[in-house]
């Protein structure tokens, strides 16, 4: 069993470990990915944004990346995110799990199953036993980390409006980021546990009064990063197999073989 990282803007890299580059090769894409040992366990990294971080949301390929993880043995998947929060519970600088989203992307690859009929679960979108996971992670670290959030996916590449975001929180988001949809739904449909850690970089766009940079949210996560490398690191290394529902999505497909076959990216 291994542990994935998709590290997203500001986490490049693990600390204190030299990885290996390996390249897998899926019928949604070639992904480059990082593999080693890490807090004692073997996890397999990947830098959502590419290691120089060139590659810009709405282009990345979801599908390849997640088929990727699973044909290479990830079973548990720990994402992190830069976001911005519409929240004044979770205020810039600040961290929390995704326990829900809004899908606003429009033109992404968003599924595996194109040529053939699963519906899949959503009710419980993240994974709750890795949540539950980092949570205790969080407060034996003496981290602060909100356990409740609803992720507004916008497409990108450009931040959002005023308006826009009242409108997302008229709805119900506390925060909005760029990717963790479809990611999110593509690792149900690779029956992979997920969790997605938010790292609020700044207030969203209309609420602070002043417009928004890609510098500042650069900086804020840089400010972050330490704090988010204890907590990632705390839960890779008390990590175990786990038999949690993520793993069983599709059971009660008679096509199963078929379909698990395609999110591992087999051609
Ligand atoms: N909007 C969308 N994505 C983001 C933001 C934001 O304000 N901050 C960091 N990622």
């Amino acid at each position: 069993m291994s542990i994935a990282l998709i590290g997203g803007t500001g986490l490049c890299r693990l600390p204190g470990v030299d990885l290996t580059r390996e390249e897998v090769v899926t019928r949604w894409g070639s992904v480059e990915l990082r593999r080693g040992t890490w807090h004692g366990r073997e996890v397999i990294f990947l830098p959502r944004h590419g290691a120089s971080h060139a590659l810009p949301p709405h282009r990345i390929n979801y599908r390849a990346n997640i088929a990727a993880l699973k044909a290479a043995g990830a079973s548990l998947v720990l994402a992190s995110s830069a976001v911005g929060t519409l929240s004044p519970d979770i205020p810039p600088g600040s961290m929390a799990l995704l326990t829900d989203f809004l899908d606003l992307t429009s033109g992404r690859e968003h599924t595996f199953f194109d040529e053939t009929v699963a519906h899949l679960d959503s009710t419980v979108p993240y994974c709750p036993t890795l949540r539950a996971m980092l949570g205790s992670a969080a407060a034996d670290l003496g981290i602060a980390l909100r356990d409740e959030a609803v992720y507004a996916c916008t497409n990108g590449p450009r931040f959002e409006t005023p308006a826009e975001i009242r409108a997302y929180r008229a709805m119900g988001a506390d925060l909005v980021g760029m990717t963790s949809v479809p990611e999110v739904t593509l690792a149900r449909e690779a029956e992979l546990c997920y969790a997605g850690i938010a790292i609020a970089t700044n207030w969203a766009a209309g609420i602070a009064g002043q417009p928004l940079t890609h510098g500042e949210v650069g900086e804020m996560m840089a400010q972050r990063l330490e704090e988010l490398q204890h907590l990632l690191g705390r839960v890779v290394a008390a990590s175990q197999p786990l038999d949690c529902p993520c793993r069983h999505a599709l059971d009660e497909y008679s096509s199963a073989p078929a379909l698990r076959r395609l999110a591992a990216g087999q051609a």
